[in-house]
């Protein structure tokens, strides 16, 4: 019973009763199932093998610690874009020699801690930035492992908001201004200059984008090599995306060997750094249906007591998420619009959707939310994150408590 199944009309996770964890721990909550993600992270290293490389889990996708220690134990890296995920990492018992820093915008402080650390490295977004790192890292007597984010000009082909490789967009640098910036650090005393990398976006459904992306990066690297400035690693960022709506997209085999082909002949070790197709299949959010409304005209509305508050997704991006029953039963299907209960419109998880005729209390699982489902969520309304919970093997338990209106004022006078 792997991931999420019906046993007996009830819905499980790796054939835990998801109805029977409801009753235990309330709703919302969120749910994730460890063996998914062994078995996710488990394909993309079988992909990979026979060419130097290292996984980073991109850690903005889920970094629940429990998480974050799974995917340790299975052998990941991590790719952190802020000294917080870093600390998350550094806590969950990572070496610093594990990490990647990644981000388009990192704080003076931010730098000020990270430099000394002595990370794998430090993926640079601009000629500034690595004077800024060069600056910090003779002051304290280290000299940083950076990298060159560079901007291939390639169109991801996802919703724009998460498009990230083309020149309007705000990350890296061009590549045509790649190789003065790279020549002028490795000149720098208090840099070392170990790799490039790019990341064009994420959810893409396609691997020609990744590939061309690739393509260019390592014909850059073949340039930098010529000069005579040694490289290590080529880092392709993450971005594979995973199928939402039941549609065909390649899976992890099939872009590990994309990768592998795109970076052949250069003999740089590799760094992937996934986030979504490793963790958001093995995610659900679980709630609770609190109440039902028919509009005069036939919208029936069913409302649960989650929301944009716990899964942004659908508001921000307009994402679909399936929603299924928890428990499944002989009622009659109705279609209907499933909503959360915050007081804006876009608060809407799915329309025309479809469902054994919802009454109150009845509970729904709103699915492959554990990628950008948890760290996502706020508190807007005063409402409190909600619980996350682990399913390993036949056992389960709560891995983030949920939050108390006492956590949420305990910063304030
Ligand atoms: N590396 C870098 C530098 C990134 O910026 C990202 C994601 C990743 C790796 C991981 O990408 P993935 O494999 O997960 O596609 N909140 C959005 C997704 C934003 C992704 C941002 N960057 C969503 O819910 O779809």
């Amino acid at each position: 019973m792997a991931g999420f199944s019906y046993l007996d009309d009830v819905l499980t996770s790796d054939g835990v009763r998801l109805d029977t964890v409801a009753t235990a721990v309330g709703t919302p909550f969120y749910v994730y199932s460890a063996h998914v993600i062994r078995q996710r992270f488990r394909d993309l290293e079988t992909g990979l093998a026979g060419v130097p490389h290292a996984i980073h889990y991109a850690l903005k996708a889920n970094s629940t610690l429990a998480i974050v220690r799974l995917l340790r134990d299975l052998g990941a890296d991590v790719d952190a874009n802020s000294i917080g995920e870093i600390d998350v990492a550094l806590r969950a018992g990572y070496q610093a020699g594990q990490i990647v820093f990644t981000g388009v915008g990192k704080a003076p402080s931010e730098l000020a801690r990270a430099v000394p650390l002595g990370l794998k490295a430090i993926n640079a977004e601009s000629p500034g930035e690595l004077e800024r790192i060069d600056a910090i890292a003779r002051a304290s007597g280290t000299r940083a492992r950076v990298a060159l984010r560079v901007n291939p000009d390639v169109d991801a082909g996802s919703h724009p908001h998460i498009s990230t490789g083309l020149r309007r967009n705000k990350f890296g640098v061009a590549l045509e201004q790649a190789l003065p910036i790279i020549r002028e650090a490795a000149r720098r005393p208090g840099l070392r200059f170990v790799g490039l990398h790019t990341h064009i976006g994420s959810q893409m459904t396609t691997l020609e984008p990744i590939t061309r992306a690739i393509t260019l990066l390592a014909a850059l690297a073949r340039t930098v090599i010529a000069e005579g400035i040694p490289l290590e690693h080529l880092d392709v960022g993450g971005g594979l995306g995973i199928s939402y709506d039941g549609s065909g997209t390649p899976d992890l085999q099939a872009y590990a060997t994309a990768v592998r082909h795109a970076t052949a002949d250069l003999g740089l070790s590799l760094i992937v750094e996934p986030g979504r197709s490793l963790t958001a299949p093995a995610g659900a959010l679980i709630a609770s249906i609190v109440d039902v409304k028919h509009h005069p005209g036939g919208r029936r509305f069913v409302v649960l007591d989650a929301g944009m508050t716990e899964l942004l997704r659908p508001a921000l991006y307009g994402a679909f998420h399936r929603i299924q029953p928890v428990v499944r039963d002989d009622r009659a299907p109705a279609t209907c619009d499933v909503v959360g209960p915050v007081c804006e419109s876009s608060d809407t998880f799915g329309t025309d959707r479809q469902l054994p005729d919802p009454r109150v209390g009845d509970l729904v699982a709103v699915m492959d939310v554990g990628a950008y489902g948890a760290v996502m969520a706020s508190n807007y309304n005063r409402r409190p994150l909600p619980a996350e919970v682990m399913v390993d093997g036949d056992a389960w338990r709560v891995v983030r408590r949920r939050q108390r209106i006492d956590d949420l004022l305990a910063l304030e006078e």
